[in-house]
């Protein structure tokens, strides 16, 4: 690799102190970690799971320093001994990215080249990471649920956590294929962007009913990202035998529920793990959200994009429960 430079510019999260420190610094390009295939990079994203990674009490990050960033997107310098050509555009996520392997949010990422996905045609690296790990999860959830059997005139179906990432390119997804989408969301100023992605209703969090183990049979399908209390009251509201796509913990991870939903009326938890996720599946589903899952409004899930200076703000502000849609991370 006689062009790379000897260092590339980084953020890291040192959690050396008391208190982790989110620094851009010049990272050794020796230091980027084990890996056949280097990938300049050109676009990251933030996410929830990112945000948790950069703190010391986020129980997340497994080295230290540690370059988060779980996804990114750019183009392959150096394909090793892979398949893959030098120039070929490529995304990368889950596995130990941004955990235990240095992340996106730095000019270059080496990483094994089983982790690689060549990016689909019709989607840039921008399109690749406004969907990013968000997206590729809310694909796998409603993946999940036309699997177990959902179809688009079964009925109305709900997304929890709605204006978050994960939420809001589920919300897309599914309106885009013929779904009669409920958004549930803490936001009210959110309501009129989640109508115009294509929510026909938009719900106030607070009117979820959380006291019930059994509750009116409403939707015929459910992703929520949410946990908790969340959970357990979409589990108690799904019709007969319909299922709810689980991937996420914002609202707790207890899930204060009964056996109730399960045993009298056949519901099912499908559990959603973008992380371990096998490639052939990972690259089998970026392939369909470039083609029939690919969300109808896409460009508007972008929301903000912020260079890796601006990182640090935005990690605080998805960890606060406040940030809406996708942000991304201009990297170079
Ligand atoms: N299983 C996997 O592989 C996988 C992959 C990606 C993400 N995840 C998980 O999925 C979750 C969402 O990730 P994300 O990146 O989409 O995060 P995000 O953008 O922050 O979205 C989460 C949304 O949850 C809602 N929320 C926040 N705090 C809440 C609370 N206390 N009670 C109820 N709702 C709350 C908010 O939506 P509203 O204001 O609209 O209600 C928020 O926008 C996280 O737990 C993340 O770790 C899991």
């Amino acid at each position: 690799m006689s062009d790379l430079p000897s260092s590339v510019r980084a953020l890291l999260a040192d959690a050396s102190g008391p208190e982790s420190r989110l620094e851009l610094r010049s990272l050794p390009t020796a230091d980027l970690g084990d890996g056949d295939v280097v990938v300049a990079v050109s676009w990251s994203s933030v996410n929830y799971k990112d945000g948790l990674a950069s703190r010391k009490d986020g129980k997340v990050a497994r080295i230290d320093p540690l370059v988060p960033g779980i996804d990114l997107a750019g183009t392959v310098v150096d394909p090793g001994s892979s398949a893959l050509a030098t120039g070929q555009r490529v995304l990368v996520h889950g596995y130990d990215l941004g955990v235990a392997h240095h992340g996106g949010y730095a000019e270059y990422a080496r990483v094994p080249a089983d982790w690689v996905v060549p990016l689909p045609d019709g989607l840039s690296e921008r399109q690749a990471m406004t969907l990013g790990t968000a997206g590729f999860t809310a694909a796998l959830s409603v993946v999940a649920l036309e699997e177990h059997g959902l179809t688009p005139g079964a009925g109305p179906v709900l997304v929890t956590g709605a204006s978050g990432g994960v939420g809001s390119v589920a919300v897309s997804v599914l309106a885009g294929r013929g779904y009669e989408v409920t958004a549930v969301t803490g936001k009210a100023e959110a309501a009129d962007w989640l109508r115009s992605l294509g929510a026909a209703d938009v719900v106030d969090r607070s009117a979820l009913d959380v006291s019930r183990p059994l509750q009116r049979e409403t939707w015929a399908g459910a992703v929520d990202c949410v946990g908790g209390e969340t959970l357990a009251a979409v589990l108690a509201s799904l019709r007969y035998g319909a299922a709810v796509a689980a991937s996420g913990n914002t609202g707790g991870v207890a899930v204060p529920t009964t056996v109730f939903p399960f045993i009298l009326r056949g519901v099912n938890l499908l559990g959603i793990d973008s992380v371990r996720c096998p490639i052939e599946r990972r690259r089998a589903v970026w392939a369909r959200l470039a083609a029939d899952l690919r969300p109808a409004s896409l460009e508007d899930l972008a929301t903000d994009e912020v260079p890796l200076e601006e990182v640090p703000g935005a990690l605080a502000r998805i960890l606060d429960g406040g940030a809406r849609g996708r942000t991304l991370v201009r990297v170079s």
